[in-house]
């Protein structure tokens, strides 16, 4: 069995992940789809949160599973003997850090290849970052994120919610 694993911070889950999740379960037998830590990146979302948004966004995708892990990607990837490690690749500007991690991996262990995916056209500009900061003054993240993460991700970070709350 060919088993891919599918790394991010996920925090929350877009459109543009579900794309690449979506065309890399075609691509192998098994797609994991697995929340890590970025040590550059303070979550907004649990663990466990993200988990269960992933979760509504690969509804019906029979071949892809969801996991954590807190530790290097490629000791996960040993572990579960996957042959390769799928990450997305929307402009010039995520190639210089990818190519890096992709080249590091290679060093830490060399059974499992990094595929990258070009995003398709749509989600070119989609982004986990983006959707908190529009999601934050309230507005429209509906291009980016399906409704029940739109529920979730508004409710956690709208200012307007959170005065609400204050009073
Ligand atoms: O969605 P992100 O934040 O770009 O994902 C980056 C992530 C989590 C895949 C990367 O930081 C990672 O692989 N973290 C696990 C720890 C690790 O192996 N770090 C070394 C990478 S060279």
């Amino acid at each position: 069995m060919r088993i891919a694993v599918c790394p991010g911070s996920f925090d929350p889950v877009t459109y543009g992940h579900r794309d690449i999740i979506k065309r890399a379960a075609k691509m192998f037998d098994k797609v994991i789809v697995l929340v890590a830590v970025n040590s550059a990146k303070t979550p907004c979302f649990t663990a466990e949160e993200r988990v269960e948004l992933i979760k509504v966004v690969t509804e019906g995708m029979d071949n892809v599973e969801i996991d954590t892990f807190d530790g290097l990607l490629v000791d996960y990837v040993k572990e579960k003997s996957a042959v390769a490690i799928v990450k997305g690749l929307r402009a010039v500007t995520d190639f210089e850090n990818e190519f890096q991690q992709a080249l590091a991996n290679k060093i830490l262990y060399d059974g499992a290849e990094t595929v990258f995916l070009t995003t398709s056209a749509e989600n070119m500009y989609c982004s986990s970052s983006i959707v908190k900061e529009i999601a934050k003054y309230g507005r429209n993240i509906d291009s980016f994120v399906p409704s029940k993460v739109r529920d979730v991700v508004i409710e956690r970070l709208c200012k307007t919610n959170k005065k609400e709350e204050e009073k």
